[in-house]
């Protein structure tokens, strides 16, 4: 791939094409713009393109299929994502089985797509058999990260901002590099559980969680945690993530652990993640200001929090918390989503 991935954008709709392109070049990717599925084909036939962005229905027919099947013919290493208006499960499920990485829904945002086109080229080349093991840990991670906040999208960039404040607090409390890197893997896939919910619903409702809803979330954390297998190699990180509803006073949950009995990286995940729930506006809460946060850290120090965790992590949000505390605004911008919503 070129150092900047090439998309062919099919679309009929003069306007729509247009901003799309200009957004998508501004974005990193070079654009080449097709206005009908037959310059489209034509243009398939001729140049290599990284990714093929299609809408589906031109002039009240269904010819993006026609689209799809030439990429998937022509240049079969290719992305292809479905723009369209009128989703439903059937013509979703019949398009994947046709080939497409995805679809999106019309209208679609730019910033959204041009994320979305960016994010399945990052995962596509875990198909590549040169690739270090390093690189497929980290895209396999964001591919985790990613299906849990397609699940609730208002947790756009939390795994890798919990990720970043478990690394540096676990830096500066001396943990040892390998402890560091599986819990920065738990950080990560520390949510992954509730994609297994029965309910899903009720992640996004407005309004506090019932009795029976905030009982039935509550078995996340050691469902995620089944979901790692069994591997000895993942044996810690399956633990600390069961942990990071555990309180340091014996009151959180699954299993009321208290003191010790949480390892340091749970006692640790727990400090980062609550950090960037309250810095994240919910379907069911507003963004915290950062003094009620310190706050509540230092309240929270010795009951719900492990105070030497808390002693590490108070000078840091001296420094850097007044910028922390607005990144989660700033990630769902660039994810193109509202914070009004
Ligand atoms: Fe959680």
């Amino acid at each position: 791939m070129s150092s900047r991935p090439t998309v062919l954008l099919v679309d009929d709709e003069a306007r729509t094409l247009d901003l799309l392109g200009a957004v998508l070049e501004h974005q990193g990717l070079a654009t080449t713009l097709a206005k009908s599925p037959q310059d489209a084909i034509r243009l398939l036939r001729t140049i290599e393109f990284d990714a093929v962005v299609t809408d589906v229905v031109f002039d009240g027919f269904a010819e993006g299929s026609l689209v799809l099947a030439a990429a998937r013919d022509l240049q079969p290493r290719a992305v292809v994502v479905l723009m369209t208006g009128f989703p439903d499960v059937e013509a979703a499920v019949a398009a994947m089985k046709a080939g497409a990485v995805d679809y999106l829904k019309k209208p679609v945002d730019p910033i959204v797509l041009a994320a979305f086109i960016h994010r399945a080229l990052q995962e596509k080349q875990v198909e590549k058999d040169d690739l270090a093991f390093a690189d497929l840990v980290e895209i396999l991670s964001s591919m985790v990260a990613h299906t849990i906040e397609r699940v609730d999208p208002y947790t756009a960039g939390h795994g890798s901002r919990t990720r970043k404040y478990c690394r540096l607090l676990a830096q500066s409390l001396g943990l040892e590099v390998k402890r560091i890197e599986r819990l920065e893997l738990a950080a990560i896939a520390h949510d992954y559980g509730k994609i297994y919910l029965d309910d899903l619903s009720f992640l996004t409702k407005n309004g506090p969680l019932t009795d029976a809803e905030f009982l039935a979330v509550q078995r996340h954390p050691v469902l995620g945690a089944k979901k790692l297998g069994h591997h000895p190699q993942l044996a810690e990180v399956r633990r600390v993530i069961a942990e990071h509803h555990e309180k340091w006073n014996g009151t959180g949950y699954p299993h009321k652990l208290a003191g010790a009995d949480i390892s340091q990286p749970g006692r640790i995940l727990a400090v980062a993640e609550v950090f960037d729930s309250l810095a994240t506006k919910r379907s069911y809460k507003d963004v915290w200001p950062l003094e009620r946060v310190v706050e509540l850290f230092v309240n929270g120090r010795g009951t719900h929090f492990d105070p030497d965790v808390i002693d590490a992590w108070l000078p840091m949000l001296e420094e850097h918390g007044a910028r922390w505390i607005r990144q989660p605004m700033a990630d769902l911008e660039a994810a193109g989503l509202s914070v009004q919503a």
